[in-house]
């Protein structure tokens, strides 16, 4: 079985890592990586290749940034060429991002079959750009790999054939059981002189939350009085610190001392700060994941999420993009009044090997 694994923004990563560590011990798998070069930043990809050892990808598609239309056609354009030369059986793919759609679309129009891990997830926000990716990528796709039950309620809805759904769990969670005591190891709160419990974590990046001057205001309002209370400590995105400049609000964040702006860190900085976090404010779709398996508060700033799993069972909570309701949620984190949640089932670890069980399978290959 010949397969291409596509992978190119920052979340795609820790998602393709134990699956390519699955391939590798198999003899029958040929697996080839593509990096469609969507993210390029060394902070956002070449530090997420040594923290999760992946191998150099086979081939670099060099898209980088662009319109959505224009990042997407790039990738077609690019893609379908290295389908062309090597004919593989499947085209494995990850996740939201563009690079996910336009690899799922080249393949299935070339007839090759498609594997889409992380299916079936659904915020029903069409605003959202990961929401038209999510849903052609399913309709596209043979295999469908989910992560939980209401992602199979969700296919289900929509008519997608129970026969091309499979439910594996999260390979997003393999990633964390693989390096969470390398990461926890790390000590990296006590490098930013933190002491474990004693700060919040942020992360920003949706369109929605900072692409949009009044609404980044507010938000960070909201953080300043939180940093008021515990230290904040805030990896910036490139997409959220060209805002902060554009909108001449980093001045601002500077003079406030309880917040700490940084660059985005790497996998394993990350984890070891996520997992010793009093809580941890995000409109990331992984870190809602992350939080409910290591048990930390979670606040999710969205008006939606595609994961409600995280809320159901886990400490999630969404609470919007009010300024007060955000502070006031914060503060009830920071005195312990949370939920505890538990942990979904097939969360645990050895999602990437259902996945390769069951494309063995399907090949009649040992
Ligand atoms: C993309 C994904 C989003 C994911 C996020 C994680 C889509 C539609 N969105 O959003 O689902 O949660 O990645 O990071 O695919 N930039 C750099 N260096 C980089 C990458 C980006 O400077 O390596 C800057 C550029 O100014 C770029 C902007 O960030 O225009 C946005 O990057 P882009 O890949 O378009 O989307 P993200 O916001 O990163």
């Amino acid at each position: 079985m010949k397969v291409l694994v596509v992978a190119g923004a920052r979340p795609n990563f820790p998602k393709i890592a134990p699956i390519m560590r699955e391939f590798s011990r198999v003899e029958s798998i040929g697996c080839k990586l593509v990096h469609t070069g969507q993210h390029y930043d060394a902070r956002m990809s070449r530090v997420f290749f040594e923290d999760l050892e992946l191998p150099e990808p086979d081939f670099f598609l060099g898209v980088g940034s662009a319109s959505h239309a224009e990042q997407t056609a790039r990738v077609m354009i690019e893609f379908e060429k290295v389908v062309l030369a090597e004919r593989p059986d499947v085209v494995l793919v990850v996740g939201d991002v563009n690079s996910t759609l336009a690899a799922a679309l080249v393949a299935v129009k070339l007839g090759v079959r498609v594997a889409h891990v992380e299916a079936g997830l659904r915020s029903f926000d069409s605003g959202m750009p990961e929401e038209i990716n999510r849903k052609l990528t399913d309709h596209v796709s043979d295999w469908l790999f989910t992560t939980c039950e209401d992602g199979e309620t969700n296919l289900r809805n929509e008519g997608i054939a129970g026969s091309r759904v499979c439910p594996v769990g999260n390979v997003m969670i393999d990633t964390l059981r693989w390096c969470e005591s390398l990461a926890r190891g790390r000590k990296s709160p006590g490098k930013l002189g933190l002491d474990a419990k004693g700060y919040a974590l942020v992360t920003l990046h949706r369109p929605t939350n900072v692409d949009d001057p009044r609404m980044f205001e507010r938000i960070l309002g909201a953080l300043i009085q939180i940093a008021g209370h515990l230290p904040v400590v805030f990896p910036i995105h490139p997409r959220s610190r060209c805002r902060l400049a554009e909108f001449g609000l980093q001045s601002r964040l500077d003079a406030e001392p309880g917040l700490r702006l940084c660059e985005p860190l790497n996998y394993l900085d990350f984890l070891g700060l996520l997992a010793d976090a009093r809580l941890v404010l995000t409109d990331s779709g992984g870190i809602q994941e992350e939080t409910t398996v290591l048990g930390v508060p979670c606040l999710t700033l969205r008006e939606n999420t595609e994961r409600p799993i995280t809320i159901t069972t886990g400490t999630n909570v969404l609470v919007g993009l009010e300024p007060t309701a955000i502070v006031e949620n914060s503060l009830a984190a920071i005195r312990g009044e949370w939920k505890t949640g538990t942990i979904p089932p097939l969360w645990d670890g050895h999602a990437a090997g259902r996945i390769v069980d069951r494309l063995l399978r399907d090949f009649g290959l040992p």
